[in-house]
């Protein structure tokens, strides 16, 4: 699919991936519908695009609150002409070990990260199928693939996501609509920097996977629309610490252990 001059919605807009995303979709003259919670934040972004001559407009909703979150996509849908291409891309970093991790903080990870990630899909599923060929992707994390201490909630409902997706990705088979979920390492962004501190990856892999720029990965998520979706990790590293895990659970445990990783 040429992702060009196509309706998007991107969910998470305010800042960060979610904000690069936008700017990238407007450089390729999609008209943009910017959903997050602060108002103040999307109509930052909406200036931004509107000022370089690009179509964006703000729609105020909490993933996690099911029918603002449909109505706000309804409604995205209208101003845009219908939908295309939306990138499911809201989402909390909650850290720290399941030993000491309180009720809420599970929840408010599997709430957003995986609830409302698949409420967005639900929600914006008619409109994608009315457009086809369209696409949808999801922003999920490396934290799916690989096992690091203080990453249980987080990790969860992100590998939750994927387990969802690939069902999805059969069912929806010669609908004309792909599925695609980007894998991420560390993104330079908002949430690791609040994160820093708590989160921890295995030593190796901060040593050898390299923070991403939001620009980077904003490009990747066009590619996964352009292409045929499925799973792409990014950067090529971060795939073999995914790979190696994978397939040598117990060699990516003890790479783990062996060479050092922060308490969560
Ligand atoms: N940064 C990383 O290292 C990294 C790595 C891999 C994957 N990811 C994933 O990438 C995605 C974007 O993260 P980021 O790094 O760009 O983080 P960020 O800078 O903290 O941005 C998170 C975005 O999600 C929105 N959001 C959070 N909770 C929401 C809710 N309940 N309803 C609606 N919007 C909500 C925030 O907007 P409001 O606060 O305005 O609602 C903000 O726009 C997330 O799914 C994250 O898990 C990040």
């Amino acid at each position: 699919m040429l992702v060009e001059a196509i309706p998007c919605l991107v969910t998470g807009a305010s800042e960060g991936i979610g904000r690069a995303v936008a700017l990238e979709l407007a450089r390729r003259r999609c008209p943009v519908a910017l959903l997050a919670r602060r108002g103040e934040m999307l109509a930052g972004v909406r200036g931004e695009i509107t000022a370089a001559g690009g179509r964006a407009e703000a729609f105020v909703a909490d993933v996690a609150d099911t029918a603002a979150l449909g109505l706000a996509i309804g409604q995205a849908a209208s101003w845009a002409g219908g939908l295309r291409l939306v990138v499911v891309n809201a989402g909390v970093g909650v850290h720290g070990s399941a030993e000491i991790l309180p009720g809420d903080a599970l929840r408010r990870a599997v709430d957003v990260n995986l609830v409302g990630a698949l409420e967005t899909v639900r929600a914006a599923l008619p409109h994608l199928r009315a457009g086809a060929p369209a696409a949808l992707v999801a922003v999920s994390s490396l934290s799916a693939l690989i096992p690091y201490r203080g990453g249980g909630a987080y990790a969860a409902s992100k590998a939750g996501l994927i387990a969802a997706l690939r069902c999805l990705r059969l069912e929806l088979a010669g609908t004309g609509v792909s599925v695609g979920w980007l894998c991420p390492g560390p993104v330079d962004t908002a949430m690791i920097v609040d994160g820093v501190p708590r989160v921890k990856l295995p030593r190796l892999a901060r040593l050898t996977v390299p923070v991403l720029a939001v620009d980077r990965v904003a490009r990747e998520v066009v590619r996964l629309a352009a292409g045929r979706g499925g799973q792409r990790v990014i950067p090529w590293t971060a795939w073999i610490f995914a790979a190696v895990a994978r397939h040598f659970p117990r060699l990516g445990e003890w790479t783990e252990l062996a060479t050092g990783a922060g308490e969560a």
